[in-house]
């Protein structure tokens, strides 16, 4: 393993921890203030999912896009668990029946099979609108009018236009097979925005000028293909233990997929061009941009 290498696994381990320990404190059972009360059963949904492992890999670009750039750590700490809240609220609604109909993630029982459908409907939409709380609170220390980009900036990548337009065309996609553009404009919404935001709000809590804003923007795309591509990969090649959740859907449920259209070796050269796309775009900045570049390689060689 290379220096590079074992220092972003290390600093992988660490800021893991660190959004962790975020997250259980903002999923606590104590009412906050304008709260009315935390139904506890719900509340368990929700600590369900989200306290259940996965890479916390939205969180780590908060943050090491924000500390390339120099951003105050604190706000970073608490946009990175607002994002890993909207991640999980995206996860718990894909293993719904309604959608991918999934029993295992993360290694657990989903949400719906641990709890029941209700609770883990409720359960997302209680971490969406948390992560705008979290973002908007006093705790999180940044100007208004940064908190005001973030947050737009979020509700952008999540919603239609984001996250939940392309999980609306990945459905679409089981019944009539898109082109390759079409396929591509699907992952970089139901993946790629969520990403792409990661690496923007590393900008705006860093208040960088918009050539910087741009160029985390373009990283943050081009891995977002990367990291969908390889999961599509993963769920042809890697099994449910080494995942932590079902392998072999996407064939079973004739989704169309870059892997289904173009095939597996194709697949691999495009994450290999992908990867290679996005390094370049920091390779100007040299060893400071070493954690984010070796974070390209790792969304491509990632075994789970
Ligand atoms: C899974 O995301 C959903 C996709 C967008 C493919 P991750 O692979 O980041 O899942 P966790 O957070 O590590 O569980
Ligand atoms: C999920 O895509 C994208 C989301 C917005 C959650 P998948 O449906 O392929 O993710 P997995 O394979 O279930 O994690
Ligand atoms: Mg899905
Ligand atoms: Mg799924
Ligand atoms: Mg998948």
């Amino acid at each position: 393993m290379s220096d590079n290498t074992s220092l972003f696994q290390e600093r992988l381990k660490t800021n893991a921890a660190a959004v962790e320990a975020c997250l259980i404190e903002i999923l606590s059972a104590e009412t906050r203030p304008d709260e009315i009360a935390r139904p506890a059963r719900l509340m368990a949904a929700m600590r369900h999912g989200v306290l259940n492992g996965g890479k916390r890999l939205r969180p780590f670009l908060v943050m090491e896009t924000a500390a390339f750039l120099g951003g105050e750590p604190q706000a970073t700490l608490r946009v990175a668990a607002a994002l890993e809240c909207v991640h999980c609220y995206s996860l718990v609604h894909d293993d719904l029946p309604a959608m991918d109909d999934d029993a295992l993630r993360r290694g657990q029982p989903t949400v719906h099979i641990a709890f029941d459908e209700a609770s883990a409907i409720l359960a997302g939409d209680s971490l969406l609108t948390l992560a705008f709380d979290i973002i908007a609170a006093p705790e999180t220390p940044l100007p208004d009018r940064q908190k005001t980009e973030l947050v737009r900036a979020l509700a952008r990548a999540s919603g239609i236009g984001g996250m939940a337009g392309g999980q609306a065309l990945d459905l679409a996609a089981e019944t009539s097979t898109p082109d390759e553009a079409g396929i591509i404009t699907l992952q970089a919404m139901k993946t790629g925005a969520l990403i792409r935001f990661a690496c923007e709000a590393g900008a705006i809590i860093a208040n960088a000028d918009a050539e910087n804003r741009r160029l985390m923007r373009t990283y943050g795309e081009t891995i977002g293909l990367a990291f969908q591509l390889a999961d599509d990969l993963l769920d042809l090649t890697a099994d449910a233990t080494t995942m932590g959740k079902a392998t072999g859907k996407d064939a079973a449920r004739g989704k169309g997929t870059l892997v289904s259209l173009r095939g597996q070796s194709w697949a691999q050269t495009e994450l290999a061009r992908l990867v290679g796309q996005a390094t370049a775009l920091l390779e100007p900045f040299g060893a400071s941009a070493d954690i984010l570049i070796e974070t390209a390689h790792f969304v491509a060689d990632r075994k789970s």
